[in-house]
């Protein structure tokens, strides 16, 4: 049995203290200790990118993410994206203007990681957008709506830094 640490996360600007094993994942400290349970657990090994959430901006799989590794960090997830007034993103927006899911198990982290794809400036055609979501599976194949949603999200954001 490990000792536990105490580490401090800005989470969805809010700053949490966490007493842990070291060896908790980022998803399991926001799922079990945190509640977050936006973030999903596919297969909790790096294969799907359900559990795909922001580390200081850039998208993760917190599975394979220590919570330990984002000491001091500044980490987003699914519940966090929308302003405070609780306007959606206008990724989340287009998700549900573009059918963009059907059992929506994986579109939390579709959705973190198309957040990425567009600020990284890889939503530039249907090609781009599928090859950088291609960490994030979807059993129920809802690829095209996807892309669809990505495509149009990416039309509104540019310009926009936020
Ligand atoms: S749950 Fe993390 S990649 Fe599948
Ligand atoms: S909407 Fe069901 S797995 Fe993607």
């Amino acid at each position: 049995m490990s000792e536990k640490i105490t580490i401090q996360l800005m989470i969805n600007n809010e700053t949490q203290h966490l007493t842990i094993d070291p060896r908790v994942t980022l998803l399991d400290a926001l799922r079990e200790h945190l509640q977050l349970t936006g973030t999903k657990k596919g297969c909790d090994q790096g294969q799907c990118g359900a559990c795909t959430v922001h580390v200081n901006g850039q998208r993760v799989l917190s599975c394979l993410t220590l919570a330990a590794q984002a000491q001091g960090g500044k980490v987003t997830t699914i519940e966090g994206l929308a302003d405070k007034q609780g306007k959606l993103h206008p990724v989340q927006s287009c998700f549900m203007a573009n059918d963009a899911f059907q059992c929506g198990y994986c579109t939390p982290g579709q959705i973190m990681s198309a957040v990425a794809c567009i600020k990284e400036g890889h939503a530039g055609s249907d090609a781009e957008i599928r090859e950088y979501m291609s960490g994030n599976l979807c059993r129920c194949g809802a690829y095209p709506h996807i892309v669809e949603a990505v495509k149009q999200a990416a039309a509104e954001m540019s310009g926009d830094a936020s």
